[in-house]
């Protein structure tokens, strides 16, 4: 199968997995695995952070920064499509007391406009905001990315009210390659940011927070306290790291395939897609005629795996794994799709 369900499902390379054998390990649980502590340094360096902590997954990154940026009953602000507010089981409530406040933003993304109205006066009885949590690039949001303004402005509105911003940078890597945002201009605008390695990049496993060095020290107790010590996991670091160094600069092949693709669908009569937005590895299109479940079903029939994304919607995600011939023989199956 062609599979363009998730950037997720991306397998380990040779080369990748060689570099895994040769890494040398320790104790993380003790501070003690060298590949480890070199990797968090490094990526804290390259996104100008005080320090970095490696996690098992997307989602206890995220989580963490909430719990060390909060206490109980205060109140976070993101777009109603977040990842945090959609597809994290209702972690922030359960493992932070947290109260979410989606607001409608525009593809994922939210703006000063939008963000200033909804932040509580400061009352006894209302919930205290605290949090302002970015996604970039969005995920139900098409793959939108930020601008380096847009950034700005949320982080002087954060300033005026003494709020944070916690950026969800899953697929940051995605963002920095299509908007030319230097990474270390997202120290200046985060107070804690989480990035993963196991979407497009492609490692099997494997996340980093970054933050201040209390931030950090604090999300490290609260990650064993989460079950998520980990002992010799420089192997996964070391993956995480090939695939920085490997696959950060195919990202954007797979923009290229993504728009090529996201033309083809809109060529179609029985789907709708505006190909214009479609910036980064993720297509967001709708189907006009039938339904979504019977598109999936004729594209997995032809060979070809997609997800459905909303009552008419479908997503299709492009990666490393996923070629030019590959792409071919998608785009043709689109052409072929029956009307
Ligand atoms: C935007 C975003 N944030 C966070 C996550 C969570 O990552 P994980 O699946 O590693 O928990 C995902 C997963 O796809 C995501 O798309």
């Amino acid at each position: 199968m062609i599979d363009l369900r998730s950037d997720t499902v991306t397998r380990p390379t040779p080369a990748m997995l060689k570099a895994m054998t040769e890494a040398e390990v320790g104790d993380d649980v003790f501070a003690e695995d060298p590949t480890v502590n070199a990797f968090e340094e490094k990526i804290a360096n390259l996104f100008g952070m005080e320090a970095g902590l490696f996690v098992p997954s997307g989602t206890m990154g995220n989580q963490l920064c909430l719990h060390v940026l909060t206490t109980p009953g205060d109140e976070v602000i993101l777009d109603e499509t977040g990842h945090i507010f959609n597809y994290e089981s209702g972690a922030a409530a359960h493992l932070s007391s947290l109260q979410l406040h989606p607001l409608k933003g525009k593809r994922g993304k939210i703006s000063p406009e939008l963000i200033e109205p909804a932040i509580r006066p400061k009352n006894e009885w209302d919930p205290h905001t605290r949090v302002i949590a970015l996604e970039n690039t969005t995920n139900k949001g098409g793959g939108a990315f930020y601008a380096k303004k847009e950034l700005a402005e949320i982080r002087t509105l954060a300033d005026k009210h003494g709020l944070d911003v916690h950026l969800d940078g899953a697929r940051i890597w995605n963002a920095l390659t299509v908007s030319g945002i230097g990474p270390e201009f997202f120290g200046t605008i985060a107070d804690t940011l989480s990035v993963c390695f196991s979407k497009g990049l492609g490692a099997p496993v494997g996340s980093m927070i970054l933050g201040n060095r209390d931030h950090v020290k604090r999300a490290r107790r609260i990650r064993k306290m989460w079950g998520g010590g980990m002992r010799q996991i420089g192997l996964l670091a070391a993956a995480a790291d090939y695939a920085v160094e490997h696959h950060w600069p195919l990202l954007k092949e797979d923009h290229r395939r993504a728009r090529a693709f996201a033309e083809a669908v809109a060529a179609h009569p029985a789907f709708h897609v505006d190909s214009a937005a479609v910036e980064t590895n993720i297509v967001l299109f709708d189907v006009v005629q039938g339904t979504v479940e019977k598109a999936i079903q004729n594209f997995a029939g032809a060979g070809v795996g997609m997800v459905p994304f909303g009552a008419k919607t479908i997503r299709a995600t492009f990666h490393f794994q996923i070629d030019d011939e590959a792409l071919e023989k998608v785009l043709q199956v689109v052409e072929d799709f029956p009307i």
